[in-house]
């Protein structure tokens, strides 16, 4: 058995959709896919995408992103109805969101999906804010501050706050084997950035299109670090920020590997037919090691 990661398949782009059926039916029938976030925020597409998968995999597990909880469609009274209403789609499909151990007498992974939210610079300490050069707070191309309407949490300050509550419900003793977690957020404000200014195909330097958007603002929390530390991650996979990651940081492995849009691949040089999820564990050799980007 062997398990794989992707995120952000934004499946409503024609495109990437085509890339799902074109995953092969015969490569991965033994296999888990992990998909960290951002499907659909339509409900018919987020399902054919999972179904997609689970005739490709033996296992999809799945955390729903940001994009995946806009009710712009469909009368949802708030994004937290419709988290609930994509987690009955994913049962449906029989697609797992909660901890689980893969090996059958004696386990040899708990793989571990997190709920996860950001926290914005202005709703406390955990935000991954970092300051950028010219950018304008006002700016409002975040569609998400349009699309995601929460209700008022009980017993938590915010969407992150409520989310990280929820993973605490897990049972611990599913911790006992070495622990592969997910995300769709950052957890760290470290892997914001590229360790090597990023180039396009031609090797020219990338010029950033958003000057005045600051990504951070919106990156993911602290705390969910804190909380997959102290349940035993060694190996942590997220997405969100279309940035294909590998970065080993105090013991813990961060890994990033996301479909995002065409645009984003036919500026990376990427051929679709050429790119599929990529490896992050194995039976035979345990976790998988990437160079540092
Ligand atoms: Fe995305």
């Amino acid at each position: 058995m062997r398990v794989w990661a992707i995120s952000d398949l934004h499946t409503d782009f024609r495109e990437n959709m085509r890339w799902v059926s074109n995953l092969s039916l015969e490569d991965y029938t033994s296999d888990i896919i992990i998909v960290a976030g951002d499907i659909s925020d339509d409900i018919g597409i987020l399902e054919k995408t999972l179904l997609l998968l689970k005739h490709r995999f033996a296992r999809v597990f799945f955390v729903p992103g940001n994009h995946d909880l806009w009710i712009r469609r469909d009368g949802y009274s708030h994004s937290l109805e419709k988290f609930y209403k994509v987690l009955n789609v994913c049962a449906s499909c029989e697609v797992e969101y909660s901890p689980r151990l893969i090996g059958e007498e004696t386990p040899s992974l708990c793989v571990l999906p997190l709920f996860s939210w950001y926290v914005k610079p202005e709703e406390g300490p955990d935000s991954l804010y970092m300051r950028k050069p010219g950018e304008d707070p006002g700016l409002k191309v975040w569609m998400d501050d349009y699309h995601i309407v929460w209700p008022v949490f009980d017993g938590a300050d915010n969407a992150s706050d409520f989310f990280l509550g929820r993973n605490l419900e897990h049972d611990t003793r599913f911790f006992q084997a070495p622990v592969l977690s997910f995300s769709h957020f950052l957890p760290r404000r470290d892997l914001i950035m590229s360790l090597k200014r990023p180039v396009d195909k031609q090797g020219r330097p990338f010029k950033d299109p958003h000057p005045k958007f600051n990504f951070s603002r919106f990156a993911g929390s602290a705390h969910l670090d804190i909380q997959l530390r102290a349940m035993g991650s060694v190996f942590h996979i997220y997405g969100h920020q279309h940035r294909n990651r590998y970065r080993e940081i105090e013991g813990v492995r961060y890994f990033s590997h996301n479909l995002g849009y065409g645009r984003e691949r036919a500026f990376a040089g990427i051929d679709d037919k050429l790119y599929f999820p990529k490896l992050v564990w194995s039976e035979e050799d345990g976790f998988s090691t990437y160079p540092e980007n």
